[in-house]
């Protein structure tokens, strides 16, 4: 027995974090055990080397190295948080994993998806059952993102255009793979966005 693998994923300061918190809510109000965690990080190795991928000058790393740090951080979040949960019957919920690598790194912040997909295929070789792509206009997610002010931002300061191309990647993503991938509209209001995830998890799974 192995618990349901679900992944968040979509442009920063889209409300991944809200919602994945918000499931997790919802399924422990249903007696489930879920694990939530989130990418770059979810182990102690992984969020080292988040540190050295969220803060900095944009082009403090190539997308090639980019590549090889998040998937480092991925395979150690895998081993030694996910793949051990899932084991042991628990649901396990993340605020991002491989689909971000593939638009951010493969399509948007270079032409590599040809080295992400290679890679993945080699060291993690797993995907979600369910991924939920919460999508909305990037302006309004930049203003939610860095309002934030978390010391974050290397990414959101790619800027607006770099949004507006990750959300076109994340929408192609969910047509490349239609069997895992749902569109979440994320404009509205957190509840409803919350309600309708968990619509959405009661039919797909
Ligand atoms: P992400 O994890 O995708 O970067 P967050 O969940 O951290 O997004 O949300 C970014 C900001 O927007 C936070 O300040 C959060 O409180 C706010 N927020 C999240 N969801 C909504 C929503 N549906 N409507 C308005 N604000 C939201
Ligand atoms: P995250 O903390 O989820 O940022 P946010 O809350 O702003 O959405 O992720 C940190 C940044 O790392 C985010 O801008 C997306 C980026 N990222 C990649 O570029 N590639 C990846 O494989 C992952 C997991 C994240």
């Amino acid at each position: 027995m192995t618990g349901r693998f679900i992944s968040f994923e979509g442009i920063d300061g889209s409300g991944k974090s809200t919602q994945s918190r918000r499931l997790a809510d919802s399924l422990r109000s249903q007696g489930h055990n879920p694990l939530l965690t989130r990418e770059p990080g979810g182990s102690a190795g992984a969020e080292d080397i988040r540190a050295l991928l969220v803060s900095g000058d944009p082009d403090r790393w190539s997308p090639e190295t980019e590549i090889l740090l998040f998937t480092a951080a991925r395979r150690d979040h895998l081993e030694r948080t996910i793949a051990p949960a899932l084991t042991a019957g628990r649901d396990v919920i993340t605020d991002r994993f491989a689909d971000s690598t593939r638009v951010y790194q493969g399509t948007t912040r270079g032409d590599l998806r040809g080295l992400v997909d290679a890679l993945h295929a080699q060291v993690i070789g797993t995907e979600p059952d369910l991924t939920l792509i919460i999508d909305m206009d990037p302006a309004e997610a930049l203003r939610r993102g860095l309002a934030r002010d978390s010391g974050e931002d290397r990414f959101e300061d790619f800027g607006l255009d770099f949004q507006m191309r990750l959300r076109a990647g994340f929408l192609a993503l969910a047509e490349e793979y239609p069997e895992r991938c749902v569109v979440i509209d994320g404009t509205r209001d957190a509840d409803s966005v919350a309600a309708d995830v968990l619509q959405t998890l009661v039919k797909r799974h």
